[in-house]
């Protein structure tokens, strides 16, 4: 809430509605397909601009004031960095089911536990106005083990579906078997646009297998890796089909969902045991500071 109402504080800023926000956006895939469909979308990723940087203070007030422009019932799409967060990297970041969080001591673990806390608190800003969000991630990434998404998933509010697809059945080179978290059950539909038979190049390097120093049998990222995390222009394109189909619905279940809301008391707002460990886990004091000065 002491976000937001910072946020809400700046005279100089616009708040112009906003249809779609895609953070972490790459090759921009959904963000095109959202602005062929005539709406409003604004792509977010740090090769776009420095002043995009979850990390950093300006990054990340950036992010917030995004978000605070979408319209109830609008969406946002997002998908954090991987990286440490699949199993290919295990050796290395020290995570498991029972130590999501990894070795912390190493700076790229603590950004990265930092970045999914933070996407957190901005998919907890979403459900606040029932935004349609889809969180993705590779198959099997630790990501949902984070104890910030655990704990907003316990939330009484909120319902989280999660789809299983593949990249390959959009036209990806790739198979990238994926996950899509999301706060709306339409989500499924987006694989009423895969094509099954579509079927993915064989020599894609993913995964190479290596003999460490010790002789010890590891694995890690191929060189292909790294460019199947761009989505196929056709997945933007059954996200923003799907979204265009219900977005009547969604705006007139968002509009009924705020006027309950407001004669609601917020329980959540009055746990400040749960707001300090939120705002530790999310590094959020030095964007406190940046905010109120
Ligand atoms: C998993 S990829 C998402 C790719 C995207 N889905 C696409 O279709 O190209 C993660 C993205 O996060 C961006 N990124 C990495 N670190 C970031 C940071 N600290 N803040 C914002 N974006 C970041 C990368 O540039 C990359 O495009």
């Amino acid at each position: 809430m002491y976000l937001v109402s910072l946020m809400f504080g700046i005279q100089s800023l616009s708040f112009d509605p906003l249809e779609h926000l895609e953070t972490f956006s790459g090759c921009m895939s959904i963000t095109r397909a959202e602005w062929e469909a005539r709406r409003a979308a604004v792509p977010m990723d740090v090769v776009l601009s420095s002043d995009h940087d979850i990390l950093s203070d300006v990054g990340y007030a950036n992010m917030l004031h995004q978000v605070l422009r979408l319209r109830p019932g609008s969406g946002k799409f997002t998908a954090p960095v991987c990286s440490t967060w699949v199993f290919m990297s295990r050796g290395s970041t020290g995570r498991s089911s029972q130590r999501p969080l990894g070795k912390q001591e190493y700076k790229s673990v603590q950004d990265a536990n930092i970045m999914v806390a933070r996407v957190v608190i901005l998919l907890l800003l979403c459900e606040a106005r029932k935004i349609w969000w889809m969180l993705e991630q590779p198959v099997n990434s630790l990501l949902e083990r984070h104890p910030l998404f655990e704990a907003f998933l316990r939330l009484p509010s909120v319902h989280v579906r999660r789809l299983t697809t593949a990249m390959c059945w959009f036209g990806g080179r790739t198979r990238k078997p994926t996950w899509v978290y999301s706060s709306h059950p339409e989500v499924s539909e987006i694989n009423n646009y895969a094509d099954h038979s579509l079927i993915p190049e064989n020599t894609a390097e993913m995964v190479v297998h290596y003999v460490d120093s010790s002789g010890k049998q590891r694995i890690k990222g191929g060189g292909d890796l790294k460019a199947s995390q761009a989505y196929p222009r056709r997945f933007g394109k059954a996200v923003s089909k799907v979204r265009s189909k219900h977005a009547a619905k969604h705006r007139a279940q968002a509009a009924k969902f705020l006027r309950l809301a407001k004669k609601t008391p917020n329980v959540a707002n009055c746990a400040p045991a749960m707001n300090a460990k939120w705002m530790k886990m999310a590094n959020l004091e030095p964007i406190f500071n940046f905010l109120a000065k």
